[in-house]
């Protein structure tokens, strides 16, 4: 396995709509493992394919280890099918905008198809942290990051600080 660079915002890579995947491979297969690999090295809880600049539709996660156990999840091709009406709030965080949190309201619940890890179709029903995490990676395929989803005066705020520090990363 591998750790592969993650790709921090702002960067036009982080815009791109992904294409969804049409096998289920060994080639694939290790390209989530290595996604998965580098998810634990930087101790998120999601990662999709977008932040380490592929652009296949998809991604891994695992909330379970928040709590200490590992639990790790694969997604490939995701899609939501069904979305409740009551929201809820989560602090969001993200591995391509380090160091940035802001409240994101989302759908509470939601339904999501997917082929898992063996190519399986698959269709589960997610709910509160996994429900957020899946639409926060979800919308990476689909070019959004979490600060898309807030006030443009605090998203503006957000990504002044992000250029600040790639600046100075640079020419440090
Ligand atoms: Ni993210």
């Amino acid at each position: 396995m591998a750790i592969l660079p993650i790709i921090t915002a702002p960067d036009p890579r982080l815009k791109l709509i992904a294409k969804p995947v049409d096998k289920v491979d060994d080639n694939l297969r290790k390209f989530l493992d290595d996604m998965l690999e580098t998810m634990y090295d930087s101790e998120g809880i999601g990662l999709a394919a977008t932040q380490v600049g592929d652009l296949r539709r998809v991604l891994v996660l695992d909330v379970a280890q928040k709590e200490g156990g590992k639990e790790p999840m694969f997604f490939i091709n995701p899609e939501i099918t069904w979305e409740s009406p009551e929201e809820n709030v989560y602090l969001e965080g993200c591995l391509s905008l380090p160091g940035q949190f802001a409240d994101v309201v989302r759908p509470k619940t939601v339904k999501v198809k997917f082929l898992d890890y063996n190519g399986k179709a698959q269709e589960i029903e997610a709910d509160e942290l996994l429900a957020t995490c899946i639409q926060h990676e979800i919308d990476h395929l689909n070019g959004v990051v979490f600060v898309d989803h807030i006030s443009s005066m605090k998203r503006d705020i957000i990504m002044r600080k992000l250029k600040k520090e790639k600046r100075l990363a640079q020419t440090s």
